[in-house]
């Protein structure tokens, strides 16, 4: 058997050197080298061994058989996947520490194991106690199909696996397990791709449904899940302040259905709770007839969510007038006072603004700009924006609103919660006109100053 050796490959070009060098003799880049697993170690480095060699195939002929799936109890995650979970997928659940990996995935599994389906979770990272007391409150009894080990060694996990062999495992984290060959610390770049690497051919090989659980990690001393993406064939990753109760689960890649959906959970005292309407639960806390509120109607995937912009603007005590944004972006809450500035003649210059979106969602869409602008000017003017108005449109740097994409959506979900007048860009009215007139007020508009004319003057 040949001796051990690590080598370091440059991450931009490929390059490999037998020691870490700083710059690439190939690509010049500085810092690039990372520590790579050795080529010529023996045995080969994935045992899996397949039964017989692939062979191309005419695309005509190819017979696709549509895979089983096994449903949770959890019927947003069950959409989330695309109908459930894939007999032999390869999931990677990503998300900040402490954001309620374990639980949702815990909740998952014991769901799936009452259908008859074995389950073995593995809880690297806590102890078997540890497990125990989270599966109490969330009320998760388990029958003899949910398995728990409690191991963070790979040969043994394997070993496992084969024993038992299960239609799930539940990896939690794949940051701490570790093989023993690879001399490198657990949760290192090499660590986390090999054994990552090792899982999928479990995945692939037995027909096994692995989901691997990684922490988002912000310093990078350990190998984030960013890395596995490609490897694996669903990514989900959970987001939420963990303040606030409710928590996002998003797929942004999925081998068997669509990506950019979300689903929205409530974190409870026994365990995540799904939010069927999401737009209720957002708006539960609106204070209705107050300054500095207007209701915005936003697209996550196929849902649409109405949310409570809210801004308040105040004469500035300082030099340089505050800004503030939450849950929107900062550069984007700029130039919208920008062009509430020089295009409609508002003298913010010397007042502070604040804009937040109530129950501390995160928006990246546009299409909730004119909102923004409509909160900004009813706190200004100390105006009350109806309760009844929902403002939708992408406004553009010479005060131009500006088309959005799937206005349908968004008015019947508004219509649904009660919402009677809709201040929309001219360029989805045309279209839609017909079918909403009669039930709702539609106010098609072309510039910021429309608007601001209709609510406020
Ligand atoms: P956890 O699933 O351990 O997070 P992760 O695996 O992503 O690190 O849960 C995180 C938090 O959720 C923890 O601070 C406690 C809280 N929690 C509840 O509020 N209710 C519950 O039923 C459970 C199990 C946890
Ligand atoms: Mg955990």
């Amino acid at each position: 058997m040949r001796k051990e050796r690590t080598i370091y490959s440059c991450t931009t070009c490929g390059h490999k050197e037998p020691r870490w060098v700083g710059q690439c003799r190939e690509c010049a880049n500085w810092n690039t080298f990372l520590e790579s697993a050795a080529e010529d170690r023996e045995p080969p480095r994935f045992n899996f061994q397949r039964k017989e060699v692939a062979k191309a195939l005419p695309l005509k002929d190819l017979v696709i058989s549509e895979s089983p799936r096994i449903k949770t109890n959890l019927s947003e995650f069950d959409r989330l996947l695309g109908g459930g979970i894939v007999k032999g997928s390869f999931t990677l659940v990503g998300g900040d520490p402490g954001i309620g990996k374990s639980t949702l995935l815990l909740q998952a599994a014991s769901a799936a194991a009452k259908q008859g389906v074995v389950v073995l979770y593995i809880s690297a990272e806590e102890s078997l106690e540890q497990t125990f007391l989270r599966a109490q409150r969330l009320g998760v009894t388990g029958n003899d199909n949910l398995l728990v080990l409690s191991e963070t060694n790979f040969s043994a996990i394997k070993k496992n696996i084969e024993e038992i062999d299960p239609d799930i495992v539940i990896v939690d984290s794949i940051q701490i397990i570790y093989k023993n060959d690879i001399p490198s610390a657990p949760g290192s770049f090499v660590q986390v791709r090999e054994v990552a690497t090792e899982f999928m051919h479990l995945a692939k090989g037995r027909g096994i449904s692995i989901f691997l659980i990684g922490h988002v990690t912000k310093t990078g001393e350990i190998a984030g899940p960013k890395m596995l993406e490609h490897l694996v064939d669903t990514v989900l990753y959970f987001e939420g302040e963990k303040q606030q109760n409710f928590r996002l689960l998003r797929v942004v890649k999925n081998r068997f259905g669509s990506t950019d959906e979300v689903a929205v959970f409530q974190m409870t005292g026994g365990g995540l709770v799904e939010v069927c309407n999401p737009s209720q639960f957002f708006l539960e806390e609106r204070t209705k007839e107050s300054t500095g509120s207007v209701i915005v109607a936003t697209l996550e995937g196929s849902r649409t969510f109405l949310v409570e912009v809210q801004a308040l603007v105040t004469d500035t005590v300082f030099a340089t007038p505050s800004r503030r944004a939450s849950g929107i972006d900062q550069n984007r809450l700029a130039l919208l006072l920008a062009v509430l500035e020089k295009r409609v003649g508002y003298p913010l210059h010397s007042r502070d603004v604040f804009v937040s979106l109530a129950g501390g969602i995160r928006i990246a869409e546009c299409a909730i700009d004119l909102g923004v602008i409509l909160a900004i000017i009813s706190s200004y003017s100390n105006r009350i924006i109806p309760s009844n108005v929902v403002a939708i449109g992408e406004v553009g740097l010479s005060g131009e609103i500006r088309g959005i994409p799937r206005i349908e959506g968004r008015l019947k979900e508004a219509i649904h919660l009660g919402f009677k007048k809709f201040f929309i860009p001219k360029r989805n009215s045309e279209a839609i006109m017909k079918e909403f007139s009669s039930k709702i007020q539609i106010i098609p508009l072309e510039v910021v100053e429309e608007a601001i004319d209709a609510l406020f003057v």
